[in-house]
């Protein structure tokens, strides 16, 4: 056996081994020269451990660690002693214990890491994501990466155990319909040809209730190449799912109880079941989003018709045009004037798309303000009311057209709800959005599924498909998790006759489907079960569960913002042999977007 072979883990000493003789394998944290004795702290994935060198009585050991630094692989023998009265540390599982070496082998030496693994930094993201290798080893990326390991396995063994099969489903397949832009992979043996990289397992998992495994999960890789935000990478995770012969309240149930156990496992929380709903339309109304952190109130209030009669015509003429008047009111005021009304927040509100700020405060016995002119004493007491104020309360108006109004109100309501401390970053506010529109308009103007093309019409909206498609709710939904959109499914259409109707009404020609989804179709044609799923965002979850503010945190090896890999340098060139087999050239212009 080689000499250096652990006997215990670090992290993993206590007064139990007191007296023992033990060798530990690890990494230093820090070290410390007291004149004489060295204090090495020497640390591995379970913890960390206070080793003394004492030249007294270990001459070799004691020079040998004079001259490691950190980030040395170590093994170290010797006897594990209680610290001295006084010494203990509380803040160390480890802290009432320390070990006495008697031999030190240097493993490893390390050259000087870029940043502190035991100092908490605030390094750049950039060279932590180079050096993710070394990032990895700080307390807090292993706290997240051990996080999602507990999540990882919370998942399956629920899943498990409501009898779903774990299958895998191939990643070099035909493009999917989820509208982001696919990445591509030439086929070197059918030249000009193309495989997608699956943006999620949709066809396959529906295929496979076809196939009739009535109950399907997977722990799902998806690739997107969209534009990047703090929780999105163009390469994800997903808790794949679906399952036959269900409603949508099968599959929440199941959801429900899937997401309760891995907060369990990770936080040891239990969370109240079942999550409260909201169908999209109430979202959008009370939230202004269809994805609301409802872990605080401040929601919004339609006060079109009561604002309809004043001699404001900021709010007269929007509502003559078909316009809206909402506003919000900010309990106690938060501190808010009049100049940061009309200026820091007024610029915010003007950044995402409003005209201007109204507002009135409340006193006693009325509203008053620079607009309260406009309003007879009747019309400011039926506002008051029905923004529910007390004195001291500020009162903020949008008028516009729906949709900038929410888009203005609910990026207002997160801004105050952060800036006036109301929202409990502990909260995990679980909430399903329901009954989403079956279609939307795209950025060109045109009727595009919500969700994807096969996705279920409520049985009450048949009708309108083709007269009025965009009035249609789908049977889709979403899970919320504190404001966080963290998964989103639906039924799918499992009759021929409904599935002929969605393809007009988002202008697919019969030829066209048949070209993109036509072995989709055509195994609908064998025997289909009706059937629906969801999709979670693993990264997403681990990233709620653990208080960061970006997936990256929780993720091993992610992306940059570009969509590089600062560790790897991928994408990279490759040579022309390469690029020749695969019947490709790279020197054409440079495309314009
Ligand atoms: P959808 O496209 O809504 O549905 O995706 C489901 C969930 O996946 C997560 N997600 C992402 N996470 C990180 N980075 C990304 N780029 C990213 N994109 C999506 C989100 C999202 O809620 N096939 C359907 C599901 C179904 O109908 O069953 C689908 O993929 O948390
Ligand atoms: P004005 O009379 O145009 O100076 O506007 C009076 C107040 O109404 C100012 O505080 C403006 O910010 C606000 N205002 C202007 N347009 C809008 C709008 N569309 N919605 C809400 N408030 C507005």
């Amino acid at each position: 056996m080689a000499t250096w072979k652990r006997t215990h883990r670090c992290g993993e000493l206590c007064t139990d081994n007191v007296g023992q003789k033990v060798i530990i394998n690890g990494w230093v944290h820090r070290r410390r020269d007291h004149g004489g004795l060295i204090f090495l702290d020497l640390r591995d994935r379970y913890g960390i451990v206070q080793v003394v060198f004492d030249p007294e009585r270990a001459a070799d050991a004691h020079t040998a660690a004079s001259k490691v630094r950190a980030e040395y692989v170590l093994s170290v023998t010797g006897e594990v002693g209680r610290r001295p009265e006084g010494t203990e540390n509380p803040e160390l599982a480890t802290g009432e214990i320390e070990l006495h070496a008697k031999q030190l082998e240097v493993l490893n030496e390390a050259k000087s890491p870029p940043f502190s693994v035991a100092d908490e930094e605030d390094t750049d993201e950039a060279i932590r994501l180079k050096y993710r290798y070394i990032d990895l080893r700080r307390r807090q990326m292993q706290e997240n990466i051990r996080a999602r390991h507990l999540a990882t396995t919370a998942t399956r063994e629920y899943l498990n155990s409501r009898d779903f099969w774990e299958i895998e489903t191939p990643l070099l397949i035909k493009s999917t319909p989820e509208g982001a832009r696919d990445y591509l992979v030439p086929s070197r043996t059918n030249p000009g040809h193309f495989f997608a990289l699956p943006q999620s397992p949709q066809l396959f998992k529906q295929i496979l209730m076809v196939a009739g495994c009535d109950r399907y999960y997977q722990i799902a890789h998806c690739m997107r190449d969209e534009d990047l935000r703090a929780d999105r990478q163009p390469e994800f995770t997903q808790i794949d799912i679906e399952m036959s012969f269900v409603e949508p309240d099968d599959v929440f149930e199941v959801v429900e109880g899937m997401l309760a156990a891995g907060v369990k496992a990770v936080r040891g929380e239990e969370i109240p079941l079942p999550f409260p709903r909201l169908t999209h339309e109430e979202a959008m109304a009370r939230y202004g989003t269809e994805k609301p952190d409802t872990r605080f109130g401040m929601e919004l209030i339609d006060v079109s018709e009561l604002v309809n009669a004043c001699n404001f015509r900021v709010f007269t003429e929007t509502l003559a045009d078909g316009g809206q008047v909402k506003c919000i009111n900010v309990k106690g005021g938060g501190g808010l004037t009049r100049s940061s009304i009309d200026g820091p927040l007024g610029r915010l509100a003007r950044e995402w798309g409003a005209k201007g700020l109204a507002w009135l405060r409340a006193t006693e016995s009325t509203l008053e303000g620079t607009i309260a002119k406009y309003f007879t004493e009747q019309q400011l007491a039926a506002l008051s009311e029905a923004a529910d104020a007390e004195a001291g309360d500020i009162i903020l108006f949008i008028a516009d057209q729906p949709k900038v109004v929410a888009d203005v109100l609910s990026h207002i309501r997160l801004e105050l709800g952060e800036q006036l401390g109301l929202i409990d970053r502990d909260a995990l506010n679980f909430l399903w959005v329901t009954d989403f529109p079956l279609f939307e308009l795209d950025a060109e103007g045109n009727v595009t599924p919500s969700h994807h093309p096969f996705t279920m019409p409520h049985s009450e909206d048949l009708d309108k498909m083709a007269t009025d498609p965009l009035a249609c709710r789908a049977l889709a939904y979403d899970v919320v998790l504190s404001g966080v959109e963290l998964g989103g499914g639906s039924i799918r259409i499992h009759k021929r006759d409904i599935q002929e109707r969605v393809f007009p009404a988002i202008g697919l020609s019969q030829d066209e489907a048949q070209r993109k989804f036509g072995f989709l179709l055509d195994a609908f044609e064998y025997g289909t079960p009706p059937h629906g799923g969801i999709a979670l965002g693993m990264d997403r979850f681990v990233m709620i569960l653990q208080r960061m503010l970006s997936i990256r945190e929780v993720i091993a090896f992610p992306k940059t913002q570009a969509a590089t890999d600062l560790m790897t340098g991928a994408p990279v060139m490759v040579d022309s042999k390469a690029l020749k087999e695969l019947h490709l050239r790279t020197d054409l212009p440079t495309y314009e977007a």
